[in-house]
């Protein structure tokens, strides 16, 4: 199986530069992975090809219609797809969530940009997802995070030796990695890495995990100069 990713966007050439670089486009090469990305502006049946219009009730901005998304949506979906809708007030994405959209067969990623989705829209969405508690100007960039992060979980795109000891993967964070110089600018790489005593090197990396996971931790519950 081969999973199928599906973008629906306004603006598809911020996707450009992104499918064409690194691992995800050597995924895309190996076919480990399917991608296409969709202007949904192309499924409004209005001759001006609106896709938004102002709010009911009056307010600021404009809001995504109905229409061109329903029928991008329904032209695009099959039985096992997961559809879903990228916006700020959504169940906020993980490393869990990424190894769980890794295993999919089909997922439709739906990006708004500067506007609201109409409510409506929820109706034909299973899921509505957030990259974090702040806001972009669209959901673009949630879903390139969310592509980039589910596709390096596939089967085959990078070693699975890669992916045991990495953030996240065991609800911690990764051990320090040093590379050569043994001493830069006076600082030394930890004596117990040059030992080659494996035991010692595992229970080094285990208590730094633990301590760069509450460092990571008491960091979170605060803001830049971490006050409260
Ligand atoms: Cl999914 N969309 C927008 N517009 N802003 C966000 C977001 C999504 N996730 C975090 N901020």
């Amino acid at each position: 199986m081969v999973p199928k990713i599906d973008i629906l966007t306004l603006f598809p050439e911020m996707f450009d530069g992104f499918l064409n670089t690194s691992i995800i486009k050597r995924a895309l090469d190996n076919s480990l992975v399917e991608i296409n990305v969709h202007n949904f502006r192309e499924y409004s049946s209005d001759k001006h090809k609106r896709v938004d219009d102002y709010p009911y009730g009056g307010g600021a901005g404009m809001v995504l219609m109905c229409e061109p998304i329903f029928n991008a949506i329904e032209a695009l979906k099959k039985d096992n797809t997961k559809v879903i809708m990228l916006t700020p007030s959504g169940k906020i994405f993980n490393q869990r969530l990424a190894l769980e959209f890794s295993k999919l067969e089909h997922i439709i990623l739906l990006c708004g940009h500067y506007e609201g989705f109409d409510e409506r829209i929820k109706t034909i969405v299973d899921m509505e997802v957030s990259i974090g508690d702040y806001v972009l100007t669209g959901g673009e960039i949630p879903a390139m995070a969310i592509v980039d992060s589910l596709t390096r979980l596939i089967p085959g795109v990078i070693s699975s030796e890669s992916l045991i000891s990495e953030s996240w993967n065991d609800n911690m964070v990764d051990y320090p990695n040093y590379t050569r110089p043994e001493v830069f600018r006076g600082m030394k790489v930890p004596e117990v890495l040059l030992s080659g005593h494996h035991k010692n090197i595992s229970e080094y990396r285990d208590e730094e995990k633990k301590r760069l996971t509450e460092e990571n931790i008491a960091m979170n519950s605060g803001g830049v100069d971490n006050e409260k």
